[in-house]
């Protein structure tokens, strides 16, 4: 319906549903003004109006198909692709069974309509190749059905001539797997009799025009439909819109994919054959005016044919067996009684095998798979038909129609009415026709028609058709339906013949001539025909007549008790289904494109109740929706309802509603539904919608935008996480396995550490070497850092005691290479000299060890500083090294500070200018120090001469680097004595002084009261 509302504007309205006028001229615009736009679709709610457009649209196309394919019922134009498609889509999703109703009368559209639903299906539904061999063959059961059944009419060209209804079988998964037919009465008559203008069924002409030479031979036919009585009564064989010989070959081809094969072909071939010839079989009168046979060559072909002697067969058409106790006798025919034989036959063959032909069908259509199956259920029923003359057939079609109508009213009547009571919704009853009662005066047992007449055919006596009448006028007396001659008015008995009875049908006044009746409600056929029958050679005669035949002593049910119980049948079938309705209507009478007759529209639309069920759809609320669906559709227009809704539809809707501004009296709130009173309150919130679907398209997309770029972020994520989790796998592996080595290495190291005193074996070996590694690491970092450091040694592991050994040494001689490799040539003159010195003076002067420290100077008293006279003195003498002393007077001990110079030669004192005294070294007889710490020093001179002066003593501050230097120079190493206790000296020749040395708190040297020099020193600290 919302599709339709967005295309209102376009050609007329597309639902009428939602006509602002219910009144029949609106509806009669409406229906008019879309059928000139060539729009022969409108929907009354979900039912479909059709007006026969007699002409081509091209609208039934695959792209048409496509189009319609699993959209929503009402947002495409109406069509019936639309129907058939909202009718399978809900058997889909709701599981059940559905029918479609196609119904209106003759030439209104109703097989094409059933024929563009099951092409819809072929194409819609899914297909594999099993399955299109179902297909193919439920979409060529239509030719072929239609030839045998379908015959140009007065009212149709192809007007089908019995009632049709096929189930289509769907499985669960939608696709088409199975089919079956069931068919209603045959108009048999047809075979022998065709009213002006009319004519017989097709296939007659199909074969007769469209058979290959060959077959025509053999079934010895002439290529002329004039040539056979029962194709020339019409005088209209030849039709321009029917072309026999095309729709023979499709026929053919038909029966070819239904998989029929040759002989049974020919079998069924040879059956429309030998009508055609029994036909052309005439009767004469003989002298007692019994009837016998004009010429035997069409005979022959018959019993050719049908594989049945000719002898028999002329016995049976023209005698009768009648059995009379335990005789039989065999009376012969008149010949009105002959060739009512021979028609009766004719009927019965073509009758038997077209049910035959139905049987066969359905078993090439059958599914044998016993799974659970719904059914789409197609009605196509001849429609309801008035010719100038109407007959017993034309009464069973027409009560047919009437049936469905009923039918129709029940289910639309029941199902609205049952919508306002289950929806809670106060409602006025529509009023409508009932056509219960014209249902009722055909049928109702004991009191209708069809009871009427049977009485009159089972009757004993003289019954005829026109006694059959009088019962009629009867019984049915003061029937407001039903008029006979003799119950009519004045101005109404004119228009009737005295064997007429008229109906007033729920479609209109019917006449019928009741001439026939008895006969054709019998229908009849000797039995002694139907016994040689059932001897044909030909194996579907055969077929059709061996059944097994009623008790020939109870009378078969008459034709018409047979048609009520099938409608009767077919009522309990649909009524077990959802319905859907296709309600065709004929543009005009003439079949000709593009003419809307006017008055003859507004009829159908009168009978068939249309208006009714605009009226009862509209009851009051034209538009009705479940809460959920509109609440989705129009949720956009309130705030509170978009996007969401998390409360109970219904409350949604009344929020929506409100917003909206409904006033009370244009809204009804139901159980389920919304219903809405006028269609222009549903236009404006149709338009709002409109408008806020292009702003609402923006934001859907910037959603979807967003959903999707959501999506890729969380699949990214998702990969992330899983690329993570991979890792982190892989790396709790690792981790595991570095434990487990772990475990296995700090093991074997325990158990090496255990067995690390044993000899080497597999269990310690990698103890030890790591053992041995790891002292040597540590040796590496902890080695003594000079090479005085004896201590400093880290103390090795047992197995390494012997190459720790080594190493120190190793290291020691290393660090002995260093050190003496870093010595400077002056470093190593001044370490000889300290040799020397040691040599000299260790362990035997308490001041020495103080004195190893001490570097050792060249000179102590630089050049410049000695005089130059003295330095003129001893210009020739080179000058080793100077220091200045503390000279001691000879006498009194007086210190007196002198420079002491050593030159290669000899030792001066000196005292500024003045050289004291010259020491040859050759004259120096020795040196003296004490042990003690005192700097106190005694040079012992040689000296024969008095006037020469003495030993010297002094105190020299670098006592041992004078005198190691002394000892170099002057090469008297040997001459220097350390003393212990005291010291003399000759400070003249031959006289003797002593100098003394002790030790106290403060060093001093001074005169003792003995004459001696007391050198007093302070103790060393012990060492
Ligand atoms: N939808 C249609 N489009 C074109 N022509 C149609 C359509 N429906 C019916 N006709 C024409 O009307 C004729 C009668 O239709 P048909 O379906 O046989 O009528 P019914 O079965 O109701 O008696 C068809 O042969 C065809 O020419
Ligand atoms: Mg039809």
């Amino acid at each position: 319906m919302e599709g339709a509302l967005v295309a209102r504007d376009r050609v007329g309205i597309q639902d009428f549903v939602l006509l602002d006028e219910t009144s029949e001229t609106a509806f009669m615009d409406n229906l008019r003004k879309r059928f000139t736009g060539d729009l022969i679709y409108t929907y009354i709610g979900t039912l479909l109006v059709s007006v026969n457009p007699y002409k081509d649209l091209d609208i039934y196309n695959r792209k048409q198909m496509d189009i319609y394919m699993g959209v929503n019922f009402f947002e495409l134009p109406p069509h019936i692709y639309a129907l058939a498609d909202n009718a399978y889509h809900t058997m889909l999703t709701e599981l059940n069974n559905h029918f479609i109703l196609i119904s209106g009368e003759s030439g209104a559209g109703k097989t094409e309509a059933s024929k563009k639903i099951l092409q819809y299906y072929a194409v819609s539904c899914p297909s594999t190749t099993l399955l299109d061999r179902v297909r193919d063959r439920m979409l060529v059961s239509n030719p072929v059905l239609e030839a045998f059944g379908n015959a140009k009419t007065l009212k149709n060209d192809n007007s089908s001539r019995f009632g049709k209804y096929m189930d289509i079988q769907f499985n669960s998964e939608g696709d088409a797997v199975g089919g079956h037919i069931l068919s209603y009465l045959l108009e048999k008559s047809r075979v022998v009799h065709q009213n002006h203008g009319e004519r017989n069924f097709h296939i007659f002409y199909q074969l007769v025009e469209g058979g290959e030479e060959e077959l025509l031979r053999h079934l010895g036919l002439e290529r002329d439909s004039q040539h056979y009585s029962y194709l020339v009564q019409g005088e209209c064989a030849n039709v321009p819109s029917i072309n026999d010989r095309n729709d023979w070959k499709t026929v053919r081809n038909a029966l070819q994919i239904m998989d029929f094969d040759e002989s049974t072909m020919e079998h069924l071939f040879g059956v429309i054959a030998s009508v055609l010839h029994l036909g052309n079989v005439q009767f004469e009168p003989d002298s007692k005016s019994y009837a016998s046979l004009d010429t035997d060559a069409e005979l022959g072909w018959v019993s050719k044919l049908l594989g049945i002697s000719a002898q028999v067969l002329q016995e049976g058409l023209t005698y009768r067996k009648i059995e009379a106790k335990t005789d039989e006798v065999l009376s012969p025919f008149t010949v009105d009684h002959a060739i009512y034989a021979r028609d009766a036959l004719a009927k019965a063959i073509y009758g038997r095998t077209f049910t035959w032909l139905v049987g066969k069908i359905n078993e090439a259509m059958e599914n044998k798979d016993l799974s659970r199956k719904t059914v789409i259920g197609l009605l196509d029923i001849y429609g309801f038909e008035v010719f100038y003359v109407n007959s017993f057939e034309q009464f069973c079609i027409n009560y047919c129609n009437e049936k469905l109508q009923q039918l129709f009213i029940q289910l639309t009547l029941k199902a609205e009415q049952e919508e306002y009571e289950a929806e809670g919704i106060e409602w006025e009853p529509v009023q409508f026709f009932n056509n219960k009662i014209i249902c009722d005066l055909v049928e109702e047992k004991h009191r209708g028609i069809i009871s009427v007449l049977d009485e009159e055919c089972l009757r004993p006596g003289e019954a005829t058709d026109l006694t059959f009448l009088e019962r009629l006028e009867e019984k049915m007396g003061c029937h407001p339906h039903f008029v006979t001659h003799m119950l009519a008015d004045k101005k109404t008995r004119k228009t009737l013949e005295r064997g007429d009875f008229r109906l007033l049908h729920y479609a209109g006044e019917v006449t019928y001539c009741v001439v026939g009746f008895l006969d054709k409600n019998n229908d009849l056929l000797y039995r002694n025909v139907r016994e040689v029958m059932r001897d044909s050679k030909n194996a579907i005669v055969r077929e059709c007549f061996s059944g097994l035949e009623p008790d020939s002593r109870r009378r078969p049910e008459t034709v018409a008790t047979q048609f009520k119980s099938s409608l009767l049948g077919l009522t309990e079938i649909l009524m077990a289904k959802e319905a859907w309705y296709v309600r065709c209507l004929k543009s005009n009478e003439s079949k000709q494109p593009g003419r809307f007759d006017e008055v003859l529209v507004r009829h159908q639309v009168k009978y068939l109740g249309l208006m009714e069920h605009l009226r009862v759809r509209r009851a009051g609320f034209a538009y009705r929706r479940r809460y959920e669906v509109f609440l989705k559709r129009y949720k956009p227009l309130c705030p509170a309802t978009w996007p969401h809704w998390h409360g109970v539809p219904s409350d949604g809707v009344e929020v929506l509603v409100q917003h909206l501004g409904y006033m009370p009296h244009e809204y009804s709130m139901g159980r389920t539904k919304i219903f809405i009173r006028h269609p222009r309150t549903l236009f404006a919130t149709e338009d709002a919608y409109e408008r806020c679907k292009h702003e609402l398209a923006t934001r859907l997309q910037a959603k979807y935008k967003g959903y999707r770029a959501k999506g890729e972020f969380r699949r990214q994520k998702e990969a992330a996480t899983k690329i993570e989790t991979c890792w982190r796998g892989v790396q709790a592996r690792k981790e595991k396995d570095r434990r487990a080595w772990a475990v296995k290495v700090i093991k074997k190291f325990i158990r090496g550490y255990m067995t690390r005193k044993e000899a080497k074996t597999t269990d310690n070996s990698e103890y030890l070497v790591f053992v041995r590694q790891s002292y040597l690491n540590r040796l590496k970092a902890s080695l003594p850092k000079t090479v005085l450091d004896k201590t400093t040694w880290l103390t090795p592991p047992p197995v390494m005691r012997e190459t720790s050994e080594i190493l120190r040494q190793l290291n020691m001689r290393l660090m002995v290479r260093k050190y003496v490799r870093g010595i400077t040539p002056q470093r190593k003159a001044q370490l000889q000299l300290k040799v020397i010195t040691s040599a000299i003076f260790k362990g035997k002067k308490d001041s020495y060890p103080a004195s190893v420290a001490q570097p050792f100077l060249d000179t102590r008293i630089s050049e410049q500083d000695i005089n130059m006279k003295v330095l003129q003195m001893i210009r020739n003498e080179r000058i080793k090294y100077s220091v200045p002393v503390v000279k001691y007077d000879r006498n009194g001990f007086k210190p007196r500070d002198r420079q002491l110079i050593l030159t290669t030669t000899a030792a001066y004192i000196v005292d500024e200018a003045k050289v004291k005294q010259r020491v040859l070294y050759t004259t120096l007889r020795g040196v003296s120090v004490s042990n003690l710490t005192d700097n106190v020093v005694i040079f012992h001179v040689t000296c024969e001469d008095v006037k020469q002066k003495g030993d010297l003593v002094m105190q020299c501050d670098h006592l041992f680097e004078m005198l190691t230097k002394l000892s170099v120079v002057a090469n008297k190493q040997g001459a220097i004595k350390v003393v212990q206790g005291s010291i003399k000296f000759e400070f003249q020749a031959g006289k003797e002084n002593t100098v003394d040395f002790s030790t106290g708190q403060e060093p001093m040297a001074y005169k003792a009261k003995n004459g001696h020099l007391m050198v007093v020193s302070t103790r060393t600290r012990a060492r």
